[in-house]
């Protein structure tokens, strides 16, 4: 297979990012940042923002792609409170962008909430941020700091007349409350569950007020669609997919980590051209294209254009952008059963699909890599996913049913290849000599202490022989939780 690739990056939202001095507000302003808010709200209709928002066709970056502009024009007219919430919580195995984007360019989102509450007509507006995210949570607190002292946030901003109070909530640590909904009751000081839905939190959200809720990534686009116009945003992507994307990429490639690249370039130039593709004498085997809860991906997708259109048409989604690469020396059957676990152990348990789905998911996967299941238990694994498809109060169970269906079917083979071997090493009681299950116990399950960051000394050991920088929770550190990966891989992410 080629792995010939020539592709660079195309940077907007990362582009000063080498800059360690970005975060502070001096600096953002020296590269022009601020610009576009001052000039929103000294001059510019609020219907105009509204309708630049629209016309870019700027899709949401959190997961589901629903047109960012739609959604603040959905938004009612009127002097009732409003709120906006920005979504950091960010905790899909295999995303890690956002940590990134507010780790090196705060204001560049500070910026984007305050332009698109102007545009909304909202006085209150809410970072929830993921509660491991304790660095950038920091350097969003100073952030803020530094755009009050400077007139960018508060009462009667920049002689306006608006106010806007930005307050930055973190998270206790559950990835359900990355749902928008659970966020809503999460930072109403309740548990984080889902709520039924309709009403849609633009009609009735947070307190019970209009409120828009977008990703991190959608709104650090705002100050450049508003600065540019939509028709310069148009002028990345594709028609379905303008502007540009931060990928995520970790798994089994060489330079995992996060690559701003216009949508639409092909999936293989991400992979291979820019994260160097698998090691030395390795072939990807399948791919997750849009994190841990997207259909994976054979070989073949590697072809596909890297876009909300193409991976629909492919049966998977885009999702966050997090594409997680397993090489052939990754076995699915345990991708599978690690995958199930995480969902499983993050269902918040109030709708019977998800909540039973996931744990029986869970006991069949593990009865698959024990050995004890037979190809008819496949069938039944099958059809336990398409009872949780569709069924949910939420799209976690699916999130769940989704990749672990696509594994099954289409590494069948595989599948019924490890329940022999399992079973035939349980029979002679000889070891699993492929060295791969304890990789996907995570560390602790496979007898073995973990070690920094929950990863076990022997992954850590093989992390470094294969000459890869071993995650430490390093202080410039832009990746995700390690131990997340469901290739169980885990590799801390270059900088670049
Ligand atoms: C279980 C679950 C977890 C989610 N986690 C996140 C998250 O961490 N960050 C995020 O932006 N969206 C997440 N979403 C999607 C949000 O519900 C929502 O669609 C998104 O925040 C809207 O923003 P956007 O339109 O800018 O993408 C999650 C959805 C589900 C079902
Ligand atoms: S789908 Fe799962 S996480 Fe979502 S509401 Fe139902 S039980 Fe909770």
């Amino acid at each position: 297979m080629s792995t010939e690739t020539s592709i660079t990056e195309t940077r907007i939202l990362l582009r000063h990012a080498s800059d360690p001095n970005l975060r502070k507000i001096d600096t953002y302003k020296s590269y022009g940042g601020y610009a576009t808010q001052e000039k929103a709200y000294a001059d510019m209709e609020l219907d105009s923002i509204v309708h630049e928002l629209e016309e870019s066709g700027l899709r949401g970056r959190g997961g589901a792609g629903f047109p960012m502009g739609k959604k603040v024009s959905f938004l009612p007219h009127g002097d009732q409170n409003k709120y906006l919430c920005c979504n950091a919580d960010e905790s899909e195995p295999g995303a890690f962008k956002d940590r990134e984007l507010m780790q090196r360019n705060p204001h560049q989102l500070i910026e984007g909430i305050a332009i698109s509450s102007l545009a909304g007509g909202i006085g209150h507006a809410f970072i929830f941020i993921r509660g491991e995210y304790d660095k950038q949570g920091d350097i969003l607190d100073e952030a803020v700091a530094e755009a009050y002292a400077a007139g960018y946030l508060g009462k009667n901003i920049l002689g306006s007349g608006h106010d806007l109070e930005l307050v930055v909530h973190r998270g206790a640590g559950a990835y359900i409350c990355g749902e928008e909904t659970a966020l809503l009751d999460a930072l109403e000081g309740k548990r984080g569950n889902p709520r039924l839905k309709p009403p849609f939190p633009a009609v009735q959200g947070l307190y019970g007020g209009p409120t828009l809720i977008n990703n991190v990534e959608t709104l650090s686009n705002v100050p450049h669609v508003v600065a540019n116009g939509a028709e310069w945003f148009k002028s990345f992507g594709t028609e379905q997919s303008p502007g540009t994307k931060v990928v995520s990429v970790s798994g089994c490639v060489r330079r995992p980590g996060n690559y701003e690249v216009e949508l639409g370039v092909k999936t293989r130039d991400i992979i291979y051209g820019l994260a160097g593709g698998p090691l030395e004498g390795h072939e990807i085997k399948a791919f997750y294209p849009g994190g841990s809860s997207s259909p994976v991906l054979t070989p073949e997708g590697l072809d596909l254009p890297y876009s909300f259109e193409a991976m629909a048409e492919a049966g998977s989604m885009l999702g966050s952008g997090s594409i997680i690469v397993a090489d052939d020396t990754v076995s699915i059957p345990h991708m599978a059963l690690r995958t199930a676990r995480f969902y499983h152990h993050e269902s918040c348990g109030k709708c019977t699909p998800c909540r039973e789905g996931t744990n029986w998911t869970v006991k069949m996967l593990e009865r698959v890599v024990r050995g004890e299941a037979t190809p008819m238990d496949l069938d039944i694994i099958s059809s336990v996913q398409k009872n949780i498809m569709g069924h949910c109060l939420c799209v976690l169970g699916d999130s769940m049913a989704m990749p672990v269906s696509a594994m099954v079917n289409k590494f069948r083979p595989e599948f019924e290849e490890v329940i022999a071997g399992a079973a035939l090493a349980s029979l002679t009681g000889m070891p699993d000599d492929t060295g791969r299950e304890s990789q996907f116990e995570g560390g602790g399950h496979d007898g073995e202490e973990p070690g920094d960051g929950g990863i076990s000394p022997k992954v850590i050991e093989r992390q470094r022989l294969a000459g890869r920088p071993v995650a430490d929770g390093g202080e410039e550190s832009t990746s995700g939780r390690a131990t997340q990966d469901p290739t169980g891989r885990a590799r801390e992410v270059s900088e670049h």
